[in-house]
């Protein structure tokens, strides 16, 4: 296993470029399943969940050739409609291949992901909804059964609860479902947007993309002749990389970014006092000269994403007062604060709102990631300790960071992988 070892206090500078985001991605090379030539996505991260999630598609009898950011894939010989436990278990996003795997082959079987690190995260949702479908679901020995023998129809879906995975599921079965299928409060995500974007330039109509009403007319089950697409900028990434500008007080740029996905972000990061100098495609972050606290509530897009929670904790620290964070999404996403609190930070919780004291000055010392997100807030806090720190259990940070330390080692950190035990 690999640990970082970062050495703080550092200044970045300098420019990176931000990947393909990885949530547009995962759904995206489902939505491969419904297309009937070879598909070429480009901008793909190399990110260990994309590695995951092909080895799935190759498991279901997907081809594809890959050369670094961009993929070939076709998925007309697939011939196997099971996503098995070995991997679904380590990586959640799996059960996007329920929709479409039904709605292409009127059946399949997806293994029920089972608990995580941030909350429970169930499927109901996703099950739901393909039940108002037509879909025959039975939950045995812990796998999704699926059936729709003759084809999944269009129904109402209103969603209890705004979900990401959920909208895209459903809108890939809605692809090939006969009739219309209106989603009411769907995901506004840019990650969903894509998803149904892809699908009206393949020749599918879908109305109300990028608002909470989609209304997707099936084509009846027809395989898609789909358009070859750059996957858009991870806008968690590029969020990632401010808050290592801002907690080390350094002027960065990134390049490859979409500010219309990352509003939220840029608002907090202004209310907190840092400059930010905005380009085509560009965004350029200048120190504060106060860091001011900030108060945050973790929602759905446009609001402010709860996968920046972790790493506008982590810089919260560093703020002249008492920040609150109040987040809204998954009821077990702090485990990030103890880490924090071993480097040294003042931060409360109560129930699911933490409240920050600061500003405190970190000490170098050894702590564990326990999620994606919750691992760059403790990269991001390293940076800004005092001494070494190192970060155990990165296999979550490689989970969605393309090249995590060469970025910032490119931004001047002091940062290097090691092999635990050596
Ligand atoms: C997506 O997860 C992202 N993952 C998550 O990113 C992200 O944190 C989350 O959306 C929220 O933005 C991918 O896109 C692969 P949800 P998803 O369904 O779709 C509840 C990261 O770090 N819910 O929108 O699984 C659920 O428990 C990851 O990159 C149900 O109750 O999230 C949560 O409280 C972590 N039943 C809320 O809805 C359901 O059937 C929103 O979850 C589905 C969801």
């Amino acid at each position: 296993m690999d640990y970082l070892e970062i050495t703080g206090p550092t200044k970045l500078s300098g420019s990176i470029a931000i990947a393909g985001a990885k949530n547009a991605a995962l759904p995206l090379l489902t939505l491969t399943l419904l297309a009937k030539n070879e598909v070429t996505i480009t901008n793909l991260p190399q990110v260990v969940d994309i590695k995951t999630l092909l080895k799935l598609l190759g498991n279901l009898g997907a081809t594809y050739t890959r050369n670094e950011g961009t993929l070939k894939i076709s998925t007309l010989n697939v011939n196997s409609t099971t996503a098995t436990y070995d991997i679904v278990k380590t990586m959640r996003a799996s059960v996007l291949v329920l929709g479409p795997l039904l709605s292409r082959f009127g059946h399949c079987e997806v293994s029920l992901p089972g608990g995580c690190a941030i909350g429970q995260r169930p499927i109901d949702l996703h099950i739901k909804a393909l039940e108002e479908m037509g879909a025959h679901i039975d939950i045995q020995a812990g796998y999704v059964k699926a059936t729709a023998p003759n084809g999944l129809k269009g129904a109402h879906i209103i969603f209890d609860k705004i979900t990401v995975t959920g909208t895209a599921n459903i809108v890939m079965a809605a692809a090939l479902a006969h009739g219309v299928t209106t989603i009411t409060n769907a995901a506004l995500e840019p990650e969903v947007v894509q998803v149904c974007e892809v699908l009206n330039a393949s020749g599918l109509r879908i109305e109300g993309i990028g608002t909470s009403e989609l209304i997707i007319h099936g084509n009846g089950g027809e395989l898609i002749d789909m358009v070859d697409f750059a996957v858009i900028p991870d806008r968690i990434e590029a969020g990632t990389y401010l808050c290592a500008g801002a907690i080390t007080q350094s002027t960065i740029t990134l390049t490859n970014v979409r500010h219309d996905h990352i509003g939220a972000i840029l608002a907090k990061l202004t209310q907190m006092g840092f400059g930010l100098d905005l380009k085509p495609n560009t965004v350029t972050l200048s120190p504060a000269k106060t860091i001011k606290p900030v108060s945050i509530v973790t929602q759905e897009f446009p609001a402010f994403p709860t996968d920046m929670q972790a790493q506008f904790l982590a810089l919260s620290i560093f703020a002249n007062g008492a920040s609150t964070i109040e987040e809204r999404l998954f009821e077990n996403r702090f485990m990030h604060v103890s880490e924090l609190q071993r480097l040294g930070a003042n931060i409360q919780l109560h129930g699911n709102t933490a409240t920050v004291y600061g500003p405190t000055p970190l000490n170098g010392t050894d702590v564990m990631a326990t999620d994606l997100r919750a691992s760059s807030a403790l990269v991001l806090a390293a940076l800004s300790a005092n001494g070494v720190t190192n970060v155990h259990r990165i296999y979550h940070l490689d989970r969605g960071y393309e090249k995590l330390e060469e970025k910032l080692r490119a931004l001047g950190a002091n940062i290097v992988r090691k092999k635990e035990g050596l």
